[in-house]
């Protein structure tokens, strides 16, 4: 029964600590030459994934010219669209980049740096479509991402809006691809967005979508800075006239807005050859399997510390727990696990990621607050599989360690665990498997793991049926693995029974 206790499981676990405590002081000491940049990289081609899940584009590109030509680095920081100007305004970022629309709204909360690009808002169509003006939407069913001015210009009753109609069904998705494959699969007659993503949309997507404009106001992208960070706002601004000045500028303009680089796509008749090139298309020529292999590293990663974490948190608890069944009556270790295990499995453990990293990790090292959260949640749960298993064994037992001279904890050590291990294996192995697919929604918070992976190449392709069943699969594989391995440690316990 040693081996509960065994060396390498208390130097993993000390690692982990080290870890955890490195990277909340890493994040503490800013540096103060580097600038956290925000963005939202679902808008091609301003931010968009680079096939290694690294946001690129010229936004991107922009921001980093210019605060390398001030002397500073730069962070950026992935996030959703709308909750770019609350995390400026609560220091998580100090700037945002992401095609953001300078709106008299917006200017009460943030300040927004000198213009750097003109756009317009399109409206995106299936090519057969007979909609020739935005004022045919009435009515209609309209997908738009949310909290962007295409959603303000297609919600009904808002100030900026262009559709009267009430009955509009509008479709909000974090997203624009997202918005874009549901006009794909028919579930809304258009996409409002604006004029360059839309091109690019349609660019990727020839055969079936076609755009026309709104005719409607230019609106003017800025870079948006925290009202607190004038200091800021003037570097940003200087280095947006240099960029300008030494003609980065204009080459990045000709790289993302010049003509060229549409992937050609083989298609066949024939179904199967089709699949391949499909299959070809994902993974090979649009870099998906780098995709796919850094998001499973990640998913292993959270999922192996999260689990060591849990064990071990979970077993300290469990003992706290059992100090009830010593002493015959509530103690206050006891209370104290009783009511965290009660706080822990009484809510959702996505509400506990995004307080774990908004709140504690103040939206930094998201893997780190990951591995937190599920270990810390996953230890609530091993606490009450051990404390039943233990509980389980026959109180004779104890009573029999403790008349041979032992120790409570020797008893418990040599006795009592050893019988418990039997009955607490099988749960823990499904509490293992549930903690893995568990992991899978920690893409809210801007990790890129394995369910991420599959996000971004639907963003990247259109295409969904390949890269979703590929993720099922390689899930499927690793609890496989997983439960294999249990089930053959639960034999060997059990033949070592019968010696
Ligand atoms: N220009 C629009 C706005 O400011 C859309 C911007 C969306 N940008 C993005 N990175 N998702 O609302």
């Amino acid at each position: 029964m040693k081996k509960l206790f065994s060396k390498s499981k208390v130097i993993a676990f000390c690692l982990l600590v080290v870890l955890m405590v490195v990277g909340l002081t890493g994040c503490k000491t800013k540096n103060d030459k580097v600038i956290r940049v925000g963005t939202n990289a679902e808008f091609p081609p301003f931010e968009y994934m680079d096939e290694n899940g690294k946001p690129t584009g010229f936004d991107i590109e922009l921001i980093t010219a210019i605060c390398n030509e001030m002397g500073y680095e730069v962070e950026i920081v992935n996030m959703e669209f709308k909750s770019l100007i609350a995390s400026i305004q609560t220091g998580g970022i100090d700037a945002s980049i992401a095609g953001m629309t300078v709106t008299e709204e917006r200017k009460q909360s943030v300040n927004f740096s000198e213009s750097y690009f003109n756009a317009t808002q399109y409206i995106i169509l299936p090519i057969d479509s007979s909609i020739t003006d935005i004022a045919q939407l009435n009515g209609k069913r309209i997908a738009v991402q949310e909290g962007t001015t295409g959603d303000l210009i297609a919600t009904p009753g808002t100030e900026d809006s262009m559709i009267t109609d009430t009955s509009t069904v509008i479709k909000r998705f974090k997203k624009g691809t997202d918005a874009v494959l549901e006009l794909k699969n028919g579930g809304v007659d258009a996409v409002i967005i604006d004029s360059s993503p839309a091109k690019k949309f349609v660019s990727s997507n020839t055969k079936t979508l076609k755009y026309i404009d709104t005719n409607m106001d230019a609106e003017e992208y800025a870079i948006a800075v925290s009202k607190d960070k004038n200091e800021i706002l003037d570097i940003i601004n200087e280095g947006l006239i240099k960029v300008k000045e030494n003609g980065t500028y204009d080459a990045l303009i000709e790289q993302y807005f010049g003509e060229g680089d549409v992937v050609i796509r083989k298609t066949s008749d024939n179904w199967f050859i089709n699949l391949w090139y499909t299959f070809e298309f994902v993974f090979i020529s649009n870099g998906g399997y780098k995709l796919i292999l850094s998001g499973l590293g990640t998913t292993l990663l959270i999922s192996v510390c999260a689990v060591l974490l849990g064990v071990v948190l979970g077993m300290v608890l469990a003992f706290m727990k059992l100090t009830e069944e010593k002493k015959h009556k509530k103690t206050l270790l006891s209370r104290i696990a009783s009511l965290y295990i009660d706080i822990i499995r009484g809510t959702p453990v996505i509400v506990q990621l995004l307080i774990m990293y908004m709140i504690v990790f103040q939206n930094r090292i998201g893997v780190v607050a990951a591995i937190v959260t599920f270990g810390m949640n996953s230890a609530a749960y091993v606490a009450e599989i051990i404390r039943a298993g233990i509980m389980a064994v026959d109180h004779g037992q104890m009573e029999g360690g403790r008349s041979l001279g032992f120790t409570y904890g020797q008893t418990m050590r040599f006795i009592i665990l050893p019988q418990a291990i039997k009955n607490i294996l099988p749960a823990l192995c499904n509490e293992f498997i549930v903690l893995i697919k568990e992991t899978s929604v920690v893409g809210y918070v801007a990790v890129q793991d394995l369910t991420k992976a599959s996000d971004f190449i639907i963003s990247r392709t259109y295409e969904t049926f390949i890269p979703l069943i590929t993720i099922a699969l390689i899930y499927y594989v690793i609890v496989k693995v997983l439960s294999k391995v249990f089930a053959a440690f639960e034999r060997r316990l059990r033949k070592s029974d019968k010696r």
